[in-house]
């Protein structure tokens, strides 16, 4: 792999990602890391990302100096270019001037293999308040900016590189191509991983894991579950069964995606557990968001158990072969956040959704433990997954029950699903599915309006549209449709949705509002 080293702030998962879109397999490890442990991952390559902090900060992240001598291409950017100069001998300048944002940069050695095929003149995206006065003896300066006279530099011999800009931030005009330069033409990495080349080594290795053994997979009917119980039957075919849960509390359409979409295009073995009534009951009167969530996670991990229970004991009957094997479609950047794989930091841990608990007597197969989203998808659609499922946004785990404010009923929810189903219908039909990171459909069950319909009063609830951009979910913002789009998702929600006689946008971004109401 490439290894990407976390100085701790957000840009590691980005030039992760960015790496990755090169066709190289990348990883993200912490900046503690020492000189052995590198070299016992045998990277081809080695990035230093940005960080918070000045190198003379109290506390900066530090970093072993020996790793730069192992013969090992490396990149610093930003603090890590900075980390670098610092390593090898070079000065960083506490100037106190501070560069933010775009900036004008002049490249002055565009036939170095970083910088080769660049323009002279382009804009960059920089962040930082110290920088570097003096390149360390043996490198060349690359580039400069009004204020920064070292803003990259190389040292062709040992292959070490740097640059003071963030090239894995798309304002920065030409950054992948400074990526893909040092990956491919600096440090000589071959663009060779792609999503063909998972699938064949995931496929490998869960057959190496499971054996003849028997796998059970929940599906959840989004993309992660979906791809994850894909590549598992690809890899071992009918020792894999998977449970559908349908609590009732999910959108139109969602189950027979799932059941015939899904189960044509894979041809897994299926197992729907019908609990509707099970949730209903469960939840009646009940309005209190907290508890509600509490009542679904709850009833959702008892019908999971219960299924496993049935399908263990009916497996044993056949062959006395128990399941062993639990598939979890857990995602790279959980696992980077929750301080797994090689060690960065723990921000938080992640249950995944439905929480299974602690003391399950499973062995878990992980399939997507290294991928992140867009990389599951794409591998998704080469597995020939239906694009609804492939390309579906986010959705909470707690479904509907979550976006009725006030208790749920049978009546509440079917309501509620047809709205669901006409804006996602409109939003698809624009063409604004990508643009959009989600958009609930909210119903205030509690508050009533009046209202006039033909020729007689109504007094009915009003649906909210919560249609937000965002890039992860963490901050998001209210995204502005169409005046003529939201006219025609109102006109159909009031004229074919009973009981709705009131569409309403939320404009408020996240923070201070959370996406989901409740
Ligand atoms: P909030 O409302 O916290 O939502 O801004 C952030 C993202 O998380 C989703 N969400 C959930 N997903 N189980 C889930 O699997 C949940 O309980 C849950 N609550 C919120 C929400 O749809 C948004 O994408």
């Amino acid at each position: 792999p490439v290894l990407v080293v976390d100085f701790g702030a957000q840009y590691a998962q980005l030039i992760a990602r960015r790496v990755r879109e090169a066709s190289v397999y990348s990883e993200i490890v912490a900046h503690t890391i020492t000189a052995a442990e590198v070299q016992a991952l045998n990277p081809l390559g080695i990035v230093l990302s940005g960080g918070p902090s000045s190198v003379y900060a109290d506390g900066a992240p530090a970093f072993d100096p020996a790793i730069f001598d192992l013969g090992i291409p490396v990149l610093g950017i930003c603090y890590g270019f900075q980390v670098m100069a610092t390593a090898l001998g070079g000065t960083v300048a506490h100037t106190g001037a501070r560069e933010y944002g775009s900036t004008p940069v002049t490249v002055s050695a565009a036939g170095n293999a970083l910088l080769a095929d660049q323009p002279t003149d382009q804009t960059v995206w920089m962040s930082h308040g110290d920088s570097v006065s003096e390149a360390p003896a043996g490198f060349s300066v690359l580039a400069s900016t009004a204020s920064t006279p070292v803003a990259a530099f190389a040292n062709d011999t040992r292959r070490l590189y740097g640059v003071q800009w963030h090239p894995e931030v798309r304002h920065s005009e030409f950054g992948q191509n400074v990526l893909e330069n040092f990956l491919h033409r600096a440090a000589g990495i071959p663009a060779d991983w792609n999503s063909g080349n998972v699938i064949a080594e995931q496929v490998a290795r869960i057959r190496a894991q499971v054996g003849t053994g028997k796998v059970i997979c929940g599906l959840s009917g989004g993309v992660d579950s979906a791809v994850a119980a894909a590549l598992v039957h690809k890899a071992i075919g009918d020792q894999l069964v998977c449970v559908f849960v349908d609590h009732g509390l999910l959108r139109q359409d969602e189950r027979r995606q799932v059941e015939e979409d899904f189960v044509l295009a894979t041809g897994v073995r299926l197992v729907t557990v019908d609990v509707r009534e099970q949730f209903l009951t469960a939840l009646e009167g009940v309005s209190d968001p907290e508890t509600k969530r509490k009542i679904i996670g709850r009833e959702f991990i008892r019908t999971f158990e219960q299924a496993q229970a049935e399908l263990i004991t009916e497996a044993a009957a056949i062959d006395g072969d128990p399941i062993r094997f639990l598939v979890q479609g857990t995602l790279y950047p959980d696992v980077v956040e929750s301080g797994g794989g090689s060690g960065t930091a723990n921000i938080k841990s992640h249950h995944n959704v439905g929480g299974l608990p602690d003391d399950l007597q499973f062995e878990l197969i992980e399939p997507l433990r290294t991928l992140f989203k867009d990389e599951v998808r794409a591998i998704g659609a080469e597995l020939g997954l239906p694009a609804e499922i492939v390309q579906r946004q986010p959705f909470p785990g707690p479904g509907l029950g979550i976006r009725i404010v006030g208790s749920i009923t049978q009546d509440r929810l079917d309501l509620l699903r047809h709205a669901d189903a006409i804006v996602r219908a409109e939003l698809t039909a624009a063409g604004l599915d990508r643009e959009i990171w989600q958009c609930p459909v909210v119903l205030l069950a509690d508050v009533r309006s009046v209202g006039v319909q033909g020729d007689g009063r109504t007094y009915g609830h009003p649906i909210v549209l919560r249609p937000v951009s965002s890039e992860d979910a963490m901050t998001a913002d209210w995204t502005r449709l169409p005046y003529d789009l939201l006219a025609k998702i109102s006109n159909r929600i009031t004229n074919e949705v009973d009981g709705v006689n009131r569409v309403v946008l939320d404009v408020t971004s996240k923070p201070p509002g959370t996406i989901e109401w409740e």
